[in-house]
């Protein structure tokens, strides 16, 4: 097949997106006992999975489970904290870029395990050296605050709250198992975090979602208006791992994302055509600093709790829990050790970095040759592209998602795969 034959038969099909590879199988032949090396890894972040929300939203893709009692809760907690001492005993001499507590929900442990889970984090970070721009992420939920846990946030050092909105449509939201909060509400809890020293509160809306239109749309845009959040985070619905597949066409998607992309601009957000991540504040991306690393730098990552990723130099691992249909049955656990460790060649991990940088809409060359792609090879992928306009090279070292492009983003970022056929060799192994 050609690059132009294999663009074409991937531009229509939603599974090319953000996540890689498209089934774990593809990694089978990499797969190995044990947990993931970090040895090489001088500078990574940390990411906790809190998976306990208060409600399951029927488009949601992680990994979570209804709220379990509170003795569950600290008994996961206390199982999350063995396994973060166990990995600083076997490193710390690394500096730390990021610190994300996601979820699920961390917000809807009780009010004691959620003052747990701070100290388990001042722990966690203590004797490590934090990168200066190390700025910790925690998310949540308008129904699962209280006063007390911002208070904890702020006090403990997170100073950036990411809470989902998803739509401001109760009949979306309801379509989707998914309660609703009121404006007045949401603008109160906001007042709130940022009288408790919350500096940067992002809200997740989505697109691609049953029931939205641009009636919706605008609608979420009016909400984001009257609450003006420092940042705001675009995403397009993902149904590689769940079961409802209805999906909205690419020109669909594409008018949503565009029609959200200028009410944002007008808001006086930035962020480029194709990024997902806006801001008020142009510097900072739109993110903690765990994704900022990720996302543009492919930065290593260590996930603690259920089914959590991580990446280093060697590769690539998930947690037991990743492939559970019920992963509530796994909770009494002493700990989450890794379950699928995958030691991978340069191709691979590079192909795990472009994935994540779409939601950037861009990556960085300079970032690609350090992981062993050849330029001069990965050329011809280049040219077409650049030639198609689907992308174009900045002025820096990377190369940026068009708006021509944007609308078949997942199947252009694919094309630098090698695992799926791609026709060009574009790698040099520099590893194993
Ligand atoms: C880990 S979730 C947790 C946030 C929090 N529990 C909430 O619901 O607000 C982070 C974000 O992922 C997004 N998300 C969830 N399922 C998704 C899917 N299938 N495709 C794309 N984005 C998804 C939602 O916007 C959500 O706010
Ligand atoms: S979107 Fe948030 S609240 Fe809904 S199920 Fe997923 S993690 Fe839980």
């Amino acid at each position: 097949m050609t690059i132009a034959e294999l663009f074409e038969s991937r531009k229509d099909d939603p599974r090319w997106n953000t996540s890689y590879p498209l089934s774990p199988s593809d990694w089978a032949n990499y797969r190995v006992s044990g947990s993931l090396p970090f040895g090489n890894d001088t500078r990574m972040s940390f990411y906790v999975h809190i998976p306990f929300c208060k409600q399951l939203c029927s488009f949601c893709e992680y990994t979570r489970m209804l709220c379990p009692d509170e003795e569950v809760q600290r008994a996961y907690l206390m199982a999350v904290v063995r396994d973060i001492e166990q990995f600083k005993r076997c490193y710390i001499d690394f500096t730390l870029l990021g610190f994300d507590i996601g979820g699920g929900t961390p917000t809807a442990l009780s009010g004691e395990n959620f003052s747990l889970l701070m100290k388990i984090y001042k722990n966690a970070v203590s004797g490590l050296n934090l990168s200066p721009d190390y700025e910790p992420s925690i998310e949540g939920t308008f129904n699962t605050l209280s006063e007390r846990k911002l208070e904890e946030m702020s006090k403990n050092g997170f100073h950036r709250l990411s809470l989902g909105v998803q739509s401001s449509c109760g009949s979306v939201l309801r379509l989707h198992h998914r309660g609703q909060s009121s404006e007045a509400m949401m603008s109160s809890w906001l007042i709130k975090a940022w009288e408790s020293g919350i500096r940067k509160v992002n809200l997740d809306f989505m697109y691609g979602l049953q029931g939205q239109s641009e009636k919706t749309i605008s609608q979420d845009l009016e909400l984001i208006k009257h609450l003006m959040p420092q940042q705001v985070t675009l995403y397009e619905l993902r149904t590689n791992m769940i079961s409802n597949k209805t999906v909205c066409s690419k020109a669909e998607l594409f008018e949503q994302y565009s029609q959200f992309h200028e009410g944002l601009i007008t808001l006086g957000y930035n962020g480029r055509f194709g990024q997902n991540t806006f801001s008020l504040d142009a510097s900072d991306e739109g993110v903690s600093s765990y994704l900022r690393e990720r996302m543009l730098n492919g930065a290593a990552y260590k996930g603690f709790g259920l089914s959590a990723q991580s990446m280093s130099s060697y590769g690539v691992s998930y947690n037991v829990g990743k492939l559970s249909l019920e992963p509530q049955k796994i909770l009494d656990s002493v700990g989450y050790p890794e379950e699928y460790t995958y030691l991978l060649p340069a191709q691979e991990l590079t192909a795990k970095y472009l994935a994540i940088s779409a939601y950037n809409g861009s990556f960085s060359i300079r970032r690609l040759k350090e992981m062993g792609v050849n330029e001069e090879s990965m050329m011809e992928t280049l040219d077409f592209l650049i030639n198609q306009r689907y992308v174009y090279r900045g002025e820096d070292d990377r190369i940026y998602v068009s708006k021509k492009g944007f609308v078949h983003y997942g199947a252009i970022f694919s094309l630098l795969y090698s695992i799926y056929s791609c026709p060009v060799k574009h790698f040099e192994c520099k590893k194993n």
